[in-house]
């Protein structure tokens, strides 16, 4: 039996497993002190009301022979979900996408490491630098090469394409961005995808987090802008969106149009992939995804997500008030600011020790995001405001 070498490659431990053995030690030596938590997307509000009674009205389904439901049919999702997400995207994001380019799955995190199942490990994959863990662990498990692309206070980390000939044939982009908050325009996202057509590339965009955006300037999917539909596949999940962290339900967009160097449909292969190795969310979940694009749904997912804009505010005023220099939180959940001294790891440790608050060192996310630390804003009003009169009293006492 042999190991897969690409593992050794990693970093010996997962970013936010990491953070959790350093909050649990703390934590032992100091049982009975209150730490607020503002590090992993872990989010506090309740699944909405229908969103409950749609899994607990599956739920009955199930237990009853005329209504029970088995495999969906490949594992792609029942119709009833995917033709809701199609009508979203339409009524709500003004994007228009076939129910059937519409694939189900437990979660952004998971799609966005199987798809390089259906690609050659030959690709070399293009990543902005910092970003979310998973793109650059994955593609490292499956032995490719990395091409990073520097995001910082320069650009806003936002990075765009380098000058010059692509190098890469697959080119992870998150926006709303993970760590940084910051977002694309559709005028940086046309220049990606014209970057994308001129060098044969393929974007995944991981659009996890946008339901944060209030601005109808912005856009909330790449298949708003022209041409996205050869040239990209969407990531999305209801994890930031609905509540659904500890519940369990994304989706991937792989439109027919796609095509490999070959000719082939990158559709096809995808629906091969989780035919063979997927058999579907189950269906009560489902259901309660179905549940989040009603007009219902809709309203109330919406005022949580207002609950955690507010929660952002807080912590951007208090960071305002210590002239501390940051990015995101407007159309983001998280708020990503420079640490005083460059060292985000150390601001993490006087965090943890001198606030009990937990925010995710910078350096986690790549090179250039040491120097910074993210916050989130999914904790509660009552923590978040304890947390930012906390920061406020140490990181007040700094330069
Ligand atoms: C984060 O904190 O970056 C996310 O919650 C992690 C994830 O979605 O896997």
């Amino acid at each position: 039996m042999k190991i897969n070498t690409n593992f050794l490659k990693l970093k010996p431990s997962y970013l936010f497993m990491e953070i959790a053995k350093r909050v649990n030690k703390y934590k032992e030596q100091h049982p009975d002190n209150k730490i607020i938590r503002m590090g992993i997307g872990y989010v506090t509000r309740p699944l909405a009301p229908s969103v409950v009674e749609a899994m607990v009205a599956g739920a009955r389904e199930q237990g009853e022979a005329s209504t029970f439901r088995g495999y969906d049919d490949g594992g792609v999702g029942y119709d009833f979900l995917r033709n809701a997400i199609a009508d979203y995207y339409k009524d709500e994001l003004g994007a228009s996408i076939a129910a059937d380019d519409i694939f189900i799955s437990d979660g952004a995190k998971s799609d966005c490491g199987n798809i390089g199942d259906i690609f050659s490990a030959d690709n070399k994959v293009m990543i902005t630098d910092p970003v979310y863990t998973v793109y650059l662990d994955t593609n490292i498990m499956a032995g490719r090469e990395i091409v990073y692309i520097n995001s910082d206070g320069s650009n806003g980390f936002a990075a765009m394409p380098p000058e010059g000939k692509c190098t890469a044939d697959i080119i992870y982009l998150c926006s709303p961005n993970n760590p940084s908050g910051s977002v694309y325009t559709k005028a940086q996202l046309k220049i990606w995808l014209d970057y994308a057509a001129d060098n044969n590339a393929l974007i995944i965009y991981d659009s996890a987090y946008e339901a944060f955006i209030t601005d109808p300037d912005l856009t909330r999917s790449i298949y708003t802008i022209e041409g996205a539909e050869n040239h990209a596949i969407e990531i999305c999940s209801l994890s930031k969106t609905a509540g659904f962290t500890g519940t369990r339900l994304g989706y991937t967009i792989v439109p027919t149009a796609l095509k490999f160097d070959s000719g082939e449909s990158v559709k096809a292969l995808w629906t091969r992939r989780q035919n063979s190795k997927f058999n579907g969310v189950s269906y009560p979940i489902q259901k309660a995804a179905a549940a989040v694009f009603t007009k219902q749904g809709q309203t109330e997912v919406k005022q949580s997500i207002r609950y955690y804009l507010d929660n952002a505010k807080l912590i951007m005023s208090a960071l305002d008030e210590l002239n501390i220099p940051y990015t995101g939180g407007k159309h983001s959940p998280y708020v990503w600011f420079k640490c005083d001294g460059g060292d985000s790891w150390a601001t993490f440790d006087l965090l943890l020790n001198e606030a009990e608050v937990v925010g995710t060192p910078g350096a986690g996310f790549g090179k250039n995001g040491d120097g910074w630390l993210r916050l989130t804003a999914f904790n509660t009003r009552e923590n978040t405001a304890e947390a930012m009169a906390r920061l406020k009293r140490v990181l007040g006492k700094q330069g």
